[in-house]
């Protein structure tokens, strides 16, 4: 029986927990901070499950006790950004929160595989993988799948197809300079170039580097999670049931595409080691730039959180 924490019992977390128990992965225990959060979520999932015809144990805690064993541990602890608070708070207080995670679940399940959700992503990921001190292969970040996911959702409106026939590719880092890449976008094997206009397409690129605030501009307090806890639960499948699928995913460059020493999304194969290997696509000088901008920009952003942890 394959064991999955999920560690933040929010939103997120807790579509994380339907899925991935809906989906008859795994059994499920769900922690917080929060006391009564997660006993709640927990119930309330196990209640729907003679409705939905699973077997799967979820259980609800605040102690890492029960964590123990774990395959796959999933990171969405955190905060999200409140009015008045700088984006340096945030990645301060996350980071503070995301490593005493990583270190009170690698102690319980020191042969598990992290995925991790809380934002700014690339950043935790690599924090996860710093505070674990883990092989690269089992940390692991979650964003190529759900910016991937938008963007297939836009083709899809956008021709009038069924998505079943879309595959769509969004490397980079989770954030503005993310790299949509139209060229190795296809509806079953054409690509979307092939199929509408550069305009067209430069639009929906853009609807899906813009995918998050437009959810957080409507729903006004939080950010998405349907599409977010979907995704994690395609990494958690592909990875328990040894599928090797290729999905992007935050992982260590490794000197892959040039690029050295951060987490950034790249074309990654999931099996039962967690990154089983990492893909390295030709790009054009376009896409290349894309995505050197992007890690320039991830490498800032890494280099700015160890000068606050080390400030704290
Ligand atoms: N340990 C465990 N849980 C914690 C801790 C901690 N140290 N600190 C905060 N949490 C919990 C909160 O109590 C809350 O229940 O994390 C949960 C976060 O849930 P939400 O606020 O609902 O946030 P959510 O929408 O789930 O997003 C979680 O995923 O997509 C990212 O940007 C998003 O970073 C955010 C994360």
């Amino acid at each position: 029986m394959s064991k999955v924490t999920v560690v933040g019992s929010g939103f997120v977390g807790a579509t994380v927990a339907q899925y991935v128990a809906e989906k008859d992965l795994a059994d499920v225990v769900l922690i917080d901070i929060l006391e009564g959060i997660p006993q709640g979520k927990a119930l309330d999932l196990l209640e729907a499950a003679p409705v939905n015809m699973h077997g799967r144990s979820i259980v609800g805690t605040n102690s890492y006790a029960d964590t123990k064993g774990s395959d796959i541990v999933v990171i969405t602890a955190g905060i999200a950004r409140k009015p008045g608070m700088s984006r340096d708070d945030l990645l301060k207080t996350n980071a503070g929160i995301v490593q005493s995670v990583a270190k009170e679940t690698f102690k319980h399940s020191p042969d598990a595989i992290f995925i991790v959700v809380t934002n700014p992503l690339d950043v935790m990921a690599y924090l996860t993988w710093q505070t674990t001190k883990l092989p690269t292969n089992r940390v692991i970040g979650m964003a190529g799948v759900l910016d991937s996911a938008r963007f297939a959702a836009f083709i899809g409106m956008e021709l009038n197809v069924s998505v079943e026939d879309i595959r769509a590719m969004v490397l980079g880092g989770h954030g503005d300079l993310m790299v949509p890449l139209p060229r190795f976008s296809t509806v079953n094997g054409i690509p979307i170039t092939e199929l509408m206009s550069k305009e067209r397409v430069e639009a929906l690129c853009q609807r899906t580097r813009d995918g998050g605030a437009e959810i957080v501009g409507l729903l006004k307090s939080g950010s998405a999670y349907y599409a977010p806890g979907a995704s994690v639960a395609q990494m958690v499948e592909s990875i328990l049931r040894n599928k090797n699928r290729l999905l992007p995913c935050a992982v260590q460059a490794d000197g892959k595409y040039g690029i050295k020493d951060i987490y950034i999304g790249l074309p990654t194969v999931l099996g039962r080691q967690g990154v089983e290997r990492v893909i390295e696509l030709k790009l054009n000088s376009d896409e290349e730039a894309a995505l050197k901008k992007s890690a320039d920009a991830i490498k800032d952003h890494i280099n700015l959180m160890n000068q606050l942890l080390v400030a704290v």
